[in-house]
Formats: structure tokens, sequence, C-alpha cells
């Protein structure tokens, strides 16, 4: 048994089995969020002797990850996994509500399903998530295709809910709980290509930033048992997978705490005990937050190779007046100490934000101050978004929506254009040098090429020659675009 998990074995009082000493390292995989649907669920086989389940995914990782303990729930009770609609029993739609657009794509795909429904009456529809969580009430009593409306923390409860929606009444439970971390259910990890595997190692979100509706969706932050993360790791080693996403909304607030614990078990133990048990699995995070990002966690980050040279900072805004509307608890310099801290400590780190366009009073000189920072930065990546009033959320309740959005339209395509050139310099800064590249995939564009991740998680393509999906291959970097490496394998 490793020390780290000595370390952790002694506080927690038990005994970890079951550990793995192989040398390889590193990593990637996309950070957040999107609207995008993923039919990484629907690949299982198709067993036709049992009710059959189709499950649709929008949304950030964590909707990802909690579709697979759906899953795992569903198959635990009997269920199959079809990836074809026309042959499912049961439709559940994991939704996302963090941005209005991401809504209207759900009420759009609902006027699909009304009309699958209309052919085949004995079909259900669920609405799971955070969109059943914010619209309980108009899904229920305006969506007369809608079965069921099942909230994040009340999966457990889906095959009760489902039996008694047969019975042609809307099952409904939205009750968010203190508690629910559904450590005890194994995921059923669904990469096709055995990659990455995600774990959420914390549900919901103690912040307030006046913007946001997940505290509202995904109710109040909890940590998982780090005994639990550890032996959902190992089994994802064992299964093959190459590399480890920790998910949730604010890695940094982990802290699993014992009875009479004062300070508890924290995000940097954890990083580092998992970095130790699998040293053949790449390890990746997401999302870090400016305010709680420690040194301590950059230092443990520079230890282990494993652990990817990435960080996702969101940082919103470059304008403090901005950012204290917005709530986020830190300023323009207390953003930018940590920057340099990660640049510092790690040399060779990425660093990604998200950024929102527009916020309530945003000023030209606060536009301004947002691109001056980005520059200063020198993002590697970012995701950006126009602001999108949320109801229920402090800024719809005491601030104005009050920059038109023809506005946010242009301001975002100024942040986007911006980011574009910063894009193409990370990469050009790759060029000609040799990296290290997990291999994910064939190549959309050609299936004489490979495409996989750097440790920094930026993709490469390169010819496949005799590599394979799975492998870390040494690649010389020849040409990119801004959004791609290219190059050759070199070993
Ligand atoms: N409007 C626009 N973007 C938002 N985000 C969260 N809430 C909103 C909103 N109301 C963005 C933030 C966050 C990311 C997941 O989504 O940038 O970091
Ligand atoms: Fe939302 Fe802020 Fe929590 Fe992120 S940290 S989930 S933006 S409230």
């Amino acid at each position: 048994m490793c020390s780290i998990r000595q370390i952790l074995a002694q506080f927690l009082g038990i005994l970890i089995l079951n550990v793995h000493l192989r040398f390889e390292f590193d990593s990637s995989i996309n950070t957040v969020m999107e609207e995008i649907s993923t039919d990484r669920l629907s690949r299982q086989p198709d067993n036709s002797s049992l009710p059959r389940l189709y499950m649709e995914t929008y949304g950030c990782q964590m909707n990802i990850a909690d579709s697979e303990i759906v899953v795992s729930i569903m198959q635990e009770n009997g269920y199959s996994i079809t990836q074809d609609t026309d042959s499912a029993d049961i439709i559940l739609i994991n939704t996302c509500s963090v941005r209005e657009n991401a809504e209207t794509r759900i009420w759009r795909r609902l006027v699909d399903l009304k009309r699958m429904k209309k052919k085949r009456p004995g079909l259900l529809v669920g609405i799971i998530g955070c969109m059943a969580e914010r619209l309980k009430e108009k899904l229920v009593e305006e969506e007369r295709s809608v079965d069921l409306v099942v909230g994040p923390d009340a999966y457990r409860d889906l095959p009760g809910l489902i039996t008694f929606a047969r019975s042609g009444q809307k099952a409904v439970n939205v009750l968010l709980s203190k508690e629910e971390i559904y450590g005890d259910i194994p995921p059923i990890f669904q990469d096709p290509n055995k990659i990455s595997a995600f774990v959420t190692i914390m549900r919901g979100c103690n912040n307030r930033c006046s913007y946001c509706v997940v505290p509202q969706t995904r109710g109040t932050e909890r940590s998982k048992d780090p005994e639990v993360i550890l032996a959902d790791i190992d089994r994802i080693y064992e299964m093959g997978f190459k590399e480890v996403i920790l998910i949730g909304q604010n890695v940094d607030s982990y802290r699993w705490k014992q009875n009479g614990d004062k300070n508890g078990y924290g995000f940097s133990l954890l990083l580092e005990s998992v970095a130790v048990s699998q040293p053949g699995l790449r390890i990746r995070f997401s999302t870090s937050h400016p305010k709680d990002m420690s040194d301590t966690v950059l230092h443990t980050m520079a230890k282990y190779p494993n652990i990817c040279r990435h960080i996702h900072l969101p940082v919103q805004s470059g304008s403090t007046r901005v950012l204290s509307l917005m709530n986020r608890g830190y300023s323009r310099e207390w953003y930018m100490d940590r920057i340099s801290a990660i640049r510092t400590i790690l040399s060779d780190c990425a660093v990604s934000t998200d950024l929102i366009t527009g916020f309530c009073t945003e000023t030209t000189d606060d536009h301004q101050e947002t691109l001056t920072l980005m520059k200063w930065a020198g993002f590697d990546f970012a995701y950006m978004f126009k602001y999108s009033e949320r109801s229920g959320t402090k800024a719809a309740s005491k601030l104005t929506d009050d920059v038109p959005d023809e506005i946010k339209g242009q301001r975002l395509s100024e942040i986007i254009a911006l980011q574009n050139t910063l894009s193409a310099e990370s990469k050009e800064m790759d060029l000609n040098t040799i990296v290290e590249v997990l291999v994910e995939g064939i190549s959309k564009k050609s299936d004489t090429d490979l495409f996989g991740r750097t440790s920094q998680n930026k993709v490469v393509v390169f010819p496949k020659e005799k590599h394979r999906v799975g492998d870390l291959v040494m690649v010389k970097i020849n040409s990119c675009t801004s959004a791609t490496l290219i190059g050759e394998s070199v070993l």
C-alpha cells in the first residue's frame, strides 16, 4: 500500500485494498459545458427481452456523469439500453438550464417526442436533471407529453416513478437532498473507446454567483467519501481506461469530514491520493474556482506528472466592478495573482476559462477590461457566452438586464475573435516541439490519421501508422490551426 493511501486509511480508519503501481502517465478531455447532446450512453447492447431505455444527455460533464449513474440504476432494475428511439419503451432526457438557449433546445426536442408518443401511446417520456428541477410546475402542468419529472437528487426513485407513470399519472420527484452523492452506485462508464471516465467527487454548489441557476437546480455542496472515489478509480484502471476526470461544480471546495474532525480532507490531498494510487492514469479535474484555487493544489500538480497540465479557471469578466456584481468573490487582481501562481509553479500548464459578455450594467470600459485581461492571461482556450437572465437568480431579482442583445452579441464576437488569435498563438508555441499524445480516436477528416490530446488538453492529429487508440505517442508538431496541432509520430 502506498503512503498516501496509508495516510488516508489512517485518517478514515479504514483499509484500502487493491492498489496498482504501474508507471505511465498522461492525459486529456474537454472541460466545460455547452449544450451538447451525447450518445455516449446509447452504446449498450440491446437485450430485447427487457424493457428498453433510450437516454439523451445535454449540458455539462456533470450531466454526462449523472446519466452514467441513471443507466446503472436502470440496468440494476431490469432495463436494457437502446440507441434507437423507435424501439424504446422509455425515453429520458437529461437536461441543462444554465442558459436560455439550452432550455430552448429541450422544448424543441419535446415537440419531436410528442409526435413519437402520438404514434406509440405506450412510450414514456421523462425530463430529468436541471430543467426538471427548475421548471417542474410548467412541465407537470403544461406538457402533456411528459410522464416523468425527476430532479438531479432523485434518480434512485426512477424505477418506482416509472412504475407509477405506467398507471397513466405523472410521476414527479424534484426534492433536493443535502446528502445524496450516489456513492454506492457504480456508474456505467460508456466512453466506447475506454479513454476517459468521469468521477464525480462532489455535487451541488454553495457559491451564489448572481447570474447562475445551478445552486437552485443542484442544491448545496456535498463531497464524496475519498475511499469510494479511490475504489471507483481502481475499477476504472482495471477496466482499461487511460484517464480519469474528477468533476464537481467547484472541485476546490471538495472536503470530506469524519465525525469530530476539524478541517477534514481537502482537494489537494484527494488529488495526491489519486495520482499516487494510479500512476498509470492521466488525471484531470474540473471546475476550479479562482477564489478557492490554492497554491497547495498547484504544488501537488507539479509533484505528479500524471496530473495533466491544464486548469479550467473561469474568470467570467475582467472588470472588478462586474465581478463584484456577479458575486464571484474575487477581483481582477486576485485572478491575475492566481494566473501568476500557475505560471510560477507549473511552467507548462495550459489555462482555459469561461467568459460572459453583457452582464447587467457592463460598460464599454468593463468590456475593454475583459479584453485586456484575456490578452494578459493568454488563455489557451475559452468558452464564451452572452449573458442570459435566469429567473430565481439574484441578478434577475436585483439587477437589470440592461445591455441590449445586439451589444452583447458584438462584444461576444470581439472576445471570440481575440480568443481565436490567442488559441492560435498557444498552438504556435508548440511548433517544432515533441509532445506526448493520448490517442482518443480516428480523425474525423481522414481515417488514416489519429487524434488525441496532450497533457495541456490540446488536440493533435497525426498519421496513424502502427499506432492505436489508447496509445501514448510522442508526436513532433509540424503545423497547426487555431484549434488543432498537426504532426507525426517520432518513436
Ligand atoms: N448566462 C450566461 N452564461 C452563464 N453561465 C452560467 N450562467 C450563465 C448565464 N446566466 C456560464 C458561466 C459558467 C458556465 C458553465 O456557464 O460562464 O462558468
Ligand atoms: Fe454557478 Fe458560481 Fe456555483 Fe459555478 S461557482 S456553479 S457559476 S454558482
